[in-house]
């Protein structure tokens, strides 16, 4: 028998992944993450308790903390409907909250025609003749629940986004093309993934093609340091095609299960902060910003603040194009309001009302101007120093 990783076990074991973590911390068994791989005893001594556990009609290794969650109740198996994203609470009663994912990869290896696959077949159509807005992010519903996309050009908003301090992504989907493996805008997105200790999943594309070679792929990934877990190794690999749509369905499935056990959770009840996604100015309707929904909730007729700006949510659409009263954690929203276009990346809070929305703002500039002096004397006491 070869190595096993722990979520798998989980799975086949039909327990929950937190619970599998837990016994084996209680055994003393070391691991890195859920994704991490177990010796065949530590299987077995698994596989022993959790028929102990069952045999004793639930809970006998349980330690207190998790057992006011009776285990028939702790992981719905295949929920006849739609699981919604914020209804499952925990102890602490943080609600889990949808992953946000980004799609990063080389020119041309399939990023947006997998994006496309994605958005065709999981997001509901738009009724005819409705207005296509082009909103940097969207929702994918699926078996597993709710997953959201940013559809923005490649690792260019990923930085962006990631240097002005906000990481947004969850998860990274790293595109490969099966016919021409690891390139150099590869190995950027991987850099930058590691540097933003997101979990990768590496999408293997285009295994349509007749010349298509994804063992090579697995192969050439083990020489930056990612070793696919069939190598016996932590990285997810997912072969699949954007144009049949082979496999698109795993690479759901294996990002739903990332994002369990990346246990993602945000509280709708809150104070609201969140994400300037993208923004651009319409011709008609003014400034339009789309922001994403980190924690709390966002009402019409809130008053945002970014950066030295602020402004009062005038309507909100969702990602379908529908407007929207209210929008919880992992809701990209498309919001007029803004009087500037707000930069991607930026932080976005909110105000109780117009006069707090200033109040913030007069203190963000005044804490600039402070520093912008302390700095000036600073220089000037040089060059005093210096006797210039
Ligand atoms: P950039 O945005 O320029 O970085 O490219 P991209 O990664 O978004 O690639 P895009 O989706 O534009 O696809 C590039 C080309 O590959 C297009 O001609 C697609 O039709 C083709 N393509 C994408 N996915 C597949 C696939 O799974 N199979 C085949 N045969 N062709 C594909
Ligand atoms: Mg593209």
């Amino acid at each position: 028998m070869s190595k096993v990783r722990i979520y798998t076990l989980a799975k086949d074991l039909g327990v929950d992944n937190n619970r599998m973590l837990q016994m084996l911390d209680e055994l003393g068994v070391s691991y890195k993450s859920a994704s991490s791989t177990l010796d065949e005893d530590t299987v077995e001594t698994i596989k022993g308790l959790i028929a102990d556990e069952q045999a004793n009609g639930g809970s006998a290794a349980a330690p207190a903390a998790t057992s006011s969650t009776p285990a028939a109740e702790a992981e719905p198996a295949a929920a006849p409907s739609e699981p919604a994203a914020t209804a499952d609470a925990s102890d602490d009663g943080v609600p889990h909250r949808a992953p946000v994912v980004t799609i990063m990869g080389h020119v041309d290896h399939g990023k947006t025609s997998l994006l496309d696959y994605i958005r065709k077949t999981k997001v509901a159509a738009k009724e005819a003749g409705g207005i296509t807005q082009h909103v940097g992010a969207f929702e994918a519903k699926t078996s597993k629940g709710k997953i959201v996309f940013i559809d923005t050009p490649g690792h260019e908003a990923f930085t962006t986004i990631r240097a002005r301090g906000a990481n947004v992504a969850d998860i990274a989907i790293i595109v490969i093309a099966a016919d021409d493996s690891l390139m150099p805008q590869t190995r950027e997105a991987i850099a930058h993934a590691q540097a933003a200790k997101v979990p990768m999943i590496v999408a293997i594309n285009k295994v349509d093609l007749p010349q298509a070679d994804p063992e090579r792929v697995k192969t050439d990934l083990t020489t930056v340091n990612l070793v696919p877990e069939e190598y016996g190794g932590d990285i997810i690999v997912v072969p699949l095609s954007a144009k049949t749509g082979e496999g698109v369905e795993d690479l759901l499935e294996y990002i739903s299960l990332t994002a369990e056990l990346e246990d993602l959770r945000a509280d709708p009840k809150a104070e609201f902060s969140g994400v300037i996604i993208e923004s651009r100015v319409d011709k008609q309707a003014g400034v339009l910003a789309t922001v994403m929904v980190q924690q709390g909730t966002l009402r019409v007729g809130d008053f945002l603040v970014v950066g030295e700006k602020y402004g009062k949510i005038k309507a909100m659409t969702n990602s379908n194009g529908d407007r929207i009263k209210e929008a919880g954690p992992s809701t990209p929203v498309q919001i007029l309001g803004f009087s500037e276009a707000p930069t991607s990346g930026e932080k976005v809070s909110s105000a109780k009302n117009e006069h707090a929305a200033r109040e913030l703002v007069a203190s963000r500039v005044g804490e600039r101007r402070d520093a912008e002096a302390a700095r000036q004397n600073r220089k000037l006491s040089l060059e005093e120093m210096m006797g210039s």
